[in-house]
């Protein structure tokens, strides 16, 4: 009783000086502006939980392109000026570090906590395993498995409409395939029907448990979960845990290269059985939450939006029919025939520009000046957090992009069919114009595999069923605004969508 009280009292007095603390901070002239907001400590932790986007846009306005702000006691540096990025991107590790708020991020959302690693290593042996030469062999596999959830299930194969909703769709279709695709099948025989029906049982039982943690997440990121949403987030990671256990993987089959380097890096650092699969489960995250939400805005602009619709339609005629066989006939897509989509590939990047909003984060682990591209000079203080927001600027910056809310097709497109790469800012070409995949050390190690994901999707659905839109006239549904920050954009609502197997 009396340690619990000392204990109370000793958090009250610590608190009592952090807001304290935070309260005397000034800024000093060298320094990017500052703006506390009003209430001591949180600052605007509030605002910027709900909806960093017009939060951030307000403060720009306020502000300019480089501020200081107070968001629970941390003090967070935002930079927007695209061309000033390099500065930050490019900056060595002792400076500005990520990986320190990745791992607090591990801990608050998956409760993982790994030994020191050198994550140089970590990211090579990632790259090697996603990229280059263990490539076709992903998407080949991607290919099957598409073929597994999507094509063989004779639930889909139906020569009547079916409704669902299309980011359930999208959502549920990927992730189930990208995740038999690295994590591994049932059975050797990726086409033996009975191997087929359980990765489909299965993959949707994974798919079921990882959305309902994905719907609380955001606020597990930042420490707001009610005590039921904790206790539900616990039981849900309890199951994802078992249907994601060492034990049960190292029966697959067919796991890829990326499995295999994770699992024996985890071994090598140490980890025990519990803790290696809530890393699995961490990485589940990270390699599929991003391409389901992407593939559900690209299949709406292009539903909403019959020109474009056209024009992928009959990009894909030319690459896939023209080569005989169906889909469903195929054993895989070659990455020739993936490569020439110029117009699916601005699809895509117009699409991810609309819709991707991560926040680039570093940690400032020394007093340090940094230098924008127009020559002014900012000090940033040791303990700050830098964050860079590209959703704002370049990706939705009128100045770089005419009608930046509308969703153009062609945008990245040149005359020629050959990709639109020059984009300006303030006269000066701009070296990141689209940033979905982040940038420097922390680009998307999983790019290509991604890209080669979503198309493979797309050209099978679109190839094999006639999909429309319950609603012609439904109207785009608003982003989840506690999203922003954390990679793709989720609708606030579904939209329905009807869909038919051509046979
Ligand atoms: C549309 C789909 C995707 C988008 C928009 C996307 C975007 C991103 C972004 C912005 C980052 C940097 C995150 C940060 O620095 O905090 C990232 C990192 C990463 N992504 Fe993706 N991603 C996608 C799909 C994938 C897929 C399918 C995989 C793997 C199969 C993957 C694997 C990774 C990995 C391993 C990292 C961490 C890299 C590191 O350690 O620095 N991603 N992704």
């Amino acid at each position: 009783m009396c340690w619990a009280l000392a204990a109370t009292l000793l958090l009250g007095i610590l608190l009592l000086l952090l807001v304290a603390l935070g309260s005397r901070r000034r800024r000093l002239p060298s320094e990017p502006p500052l703006d506390k907001g009003f209430v001591p400590w949180l600052g605007h932790a509030v605002e910027f939980g709900k909806d960093a986007a017009s939060f951030l846009s307000k403060m720009k306005q306020k502000h300019g392109d480089i501020f200081t702000i107070q968001v629970a006691g941390k003090f967070v540096t935002i930079l927007l000026d695209p061309h000033s990025y390099d500065s930050v991107l490019w900056e060595s590790s002792c400076k500005l570090d990520f990986n320190k708020y990745a791992r607090l991020l591990m801990d608050r959302m998956f409760d993982v906590k790994l030994p020191d690693y050198d994550p140089k290593e970590e990211k090579a042996m990632l790259r090697l395993a996603l990229q280059n030469k263990n490539l076709p062999s992903l998407t080949r596999a991607m290919f099957l498995n598409l073929q597994t959830v999507l094509l063989s299930d004779p639930s889909q194969l139906s020569r009547q409409w079916k409704e669902d909703g299309l980011f359930h769709l999208s959502y549920s279709m990927m992730l189930r395939a990208g995740y038999l695709t690295l994590y591994g099948n049932e059975k050797e025989n990726y086409t033996d029907p009975s191997c087929q029906d359980k990765d489909r049982a299965h993959s949707a039982e994974v798919y079921n448990e990882f959305y309902k943690l994905d719907q609380l997440l955001m606020r597990a990121a930042r420490s707001t979960l009610t005590t039921a949403e904790k206790e539900e987030a616990a039981s849900v990671k309890g199951r994802l845990w078992k249907l994601l256990s060492v034990k049960r993987l190292n029966s697959n089959t067919n796991k890829s290269s990326w499995l295999e380097s994770y699992m024996q890096h985890l071994a090598e650092l140490g980890v025990d059985e519990d803790m290696q699969s809530r890393a699995m489960l961490l990485q589940l995250w990270a390699t599929q939450g991003n391409a389901g939400p992407a593939v559900f805005w690209l299949l709406l602009f292009l539903l909403k939006d019959p020109a474009a619709m056209a024009a992928v339609q009959g990009e894909l005629e030319k690459v896939i029919r023209n080569k005989g066989p169906t889909t469903k006939q195929m054993q895989s897509i070659s990455q020739e025939m993936l490569d020439r989509t110029p117009v699916f590939d601005s699809v895509l990047n117009e699409t991810l520009r609309l819709t991707a909003a991560p926040f680039i984060s570093r940690e400032v682990l020394a007093d340090m000046q940094l230098k924008m591209a127009d020559g002014r000079e900012f000090s940033l203080r040791k303990e700050y957090r830098l964050c860079l927001f590209p959703y704002l600027s370049p990706q939705m910056d009128s100045e770089i992009y005419e009608d930046p809310e509308k969703f153009k097709y062609d945008r990245f497109l040149n005359a020629d069919n050959t990709e639109k790469r020059d984009f300006y800012k303030g006269g000066k070409r701009l070296k990141y114009y689209n940033m979905p995949w982040g940038a420097g050390i922390n680009t998307c190690i999983g790019k290509f595999h991604a890209v080669n994901s979503i198309k493979q999707f797309v050209f099978q659905l679109l190839t094999n069923f006639d999909l429309e839109l319950k609603d012609p006239e439904a109207r785009l549904p608003g982003f989840d605004k506690g999203r922003y920050g954390f990679g793709m954009l989720q609708p606030e609502n579904d939209i329905m969508v009807r869909y038919k197997w051509k046979g």
